[in-house]
């Protein structure tokens, strides 16, 4: 399985979202994480700790490659339309992270005449930092871009103080020692299952 994360506004999560797939994906068999973001954000956060899988940059990918079962490819935010033709072409899934608020979703519907124009079994939309009960953003968001005909995750990740300790401690949020750190770790973990469904 490869899979590319990527998404039409910086901050939404993709590099959490790629650390976790890639966690989840290496239960199942060996996964590299490539790190294809010149910010490099993956490469420090598995410097600062002890990541479970291997991560490499885009110019280790090549050899790094043909020795894995599964690969996750964190990328720069804004792609242009031709950079998700290409992303497309090159993974089995294109996982597109967004934030429930109005500008991530904004900015994501300025992309759907680029989006529906793709083979809609080739990405799909994860909604991430969904904030809690009494907020309704999550569901709302979730409404918006399942009429205008969008694939979206069935489960969505929740906003959680454990996501922060994970990026700064170098580790999996299934390692961070926080009593909700569990149910970050199981949001991805269901989308992880709908993925290898
Ligand atoms: N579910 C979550 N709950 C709380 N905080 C989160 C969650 N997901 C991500 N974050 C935090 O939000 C910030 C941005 O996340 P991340 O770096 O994964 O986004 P990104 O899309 O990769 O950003 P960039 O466009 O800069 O590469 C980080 O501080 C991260 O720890
Ligand atoms: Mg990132």
């Amino acid at each position: 399985m490869i899979l590319t994360v990527a998404s039409f506004k910086g901050g939404v999560g993709k590099s959490t979202s790629a650390i976790h797939l890639a966690a989840y994906l290496q239960k199942k068999a060996p996964t590299l994480l490539i790190d294809g973001d010149v910010n490099r954000s993956v490469t420090n956060w598995a410097n600062r700790g002890n990541p479970p899988f291997k991560v490499v940059d885009e110019r280790q990918a090549a050899k790094y490659a043909r020795s894995y079962e599964h690969i996750v490819i964190d990328t720069p935010a804004r792609p242009s339309h031709e950079d998700l033709k290409a992303l497309v072409d090159g993974c089995d899934l294109l996982v597109i992270p967004s934030s429930p608020d109005a500008f991530a979703l904004d900015a994501l519907m300025l992309t759907v005449d680029a989006l529906v124009e793709l083979d809609s079994d080739r990405y799909k939309i994860l909604l991430t930092i969904i904030p809690p009960a009494p907020s309704k953003e999550g569901e709302k968001a979730r409404a918006s871009l399942t009429q205008s005909g969008l694939p979206v995750f069935k489960t969505g990740i929740r906003r959680l103080i454990a996501f922060q300790r994970s990026a700064l401690l170098g580790v999996p949020i299934d390692e961070v020692d926080d009593p909700r750190a569990k149910q970050g770790w199981e949001d991805y973990q269901k989308v992880g299952k709908e993925i290898l469904l």
